[in-house]
């Protein structure tokens, strides 16, 4: 699958984005390995720190679902600039996905790939051979 494609993906799930607090809607579309997606989006809570990001909750569907490789991560939301992974996700991705690509979206369709990696440098790395460079 094309990363425009996964990016469009992604788009379609922010409209699920449950962001009463916030209003700030964010869907995100993760490729595995095997070409399957997995999609997700940002689920607020009104105790604001029990809020999971659009990332976290495509990684946690794929993973309790047995997916363990995997290919890339779109981000879309409504901003008009790109709409880059939180630091919290930054370290989940690189524990749980390795070096993936990271598709970076705009509200028009835009896309910037990057690399993990230049996203979270000298990462804390525990006995997880995925967060290791590769
Ligand atoms: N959020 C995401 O879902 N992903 C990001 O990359 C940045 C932030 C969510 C968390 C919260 O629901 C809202 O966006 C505002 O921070």
């Amino acid at each position: 699958m094309d990363y425009k494609t996964l990016a469009r993906l992604a788009s379609k799930a922010r409209h699920y984005s449950h962001s009463p607090y916030s209003h700030f809607r964010v869907g995100s579309a993760l490729l595995t390995s095997r070409g399957k997606v997995y999609t997700g989006c940002n689920v607020e809570n009104s105790s604001y720190g029990l809020t999971i990001c659009a990332e976290r909750t495509a990684l946690f569907k794929a993973v309790s679902e047995g997916a363990t490789r995997f290919r890339a991560l779109a981000i879309a939301s409504d901003e008009r600039g790109f709409t880059s992974p939180c630091g919290a996700c930054r370290q989940v991705i690189l524990d749980l996905a390795g070096n993936i690509d990271i598709v970076l979206s705009t509200r028009n369709g835009s896309i910037k790939v990057m690399k993990m990696l230049d996203l979270l440098p000298e990462p804390f790395t525990p006995q997880n051979p995925k967060s290791k460079k590769s």
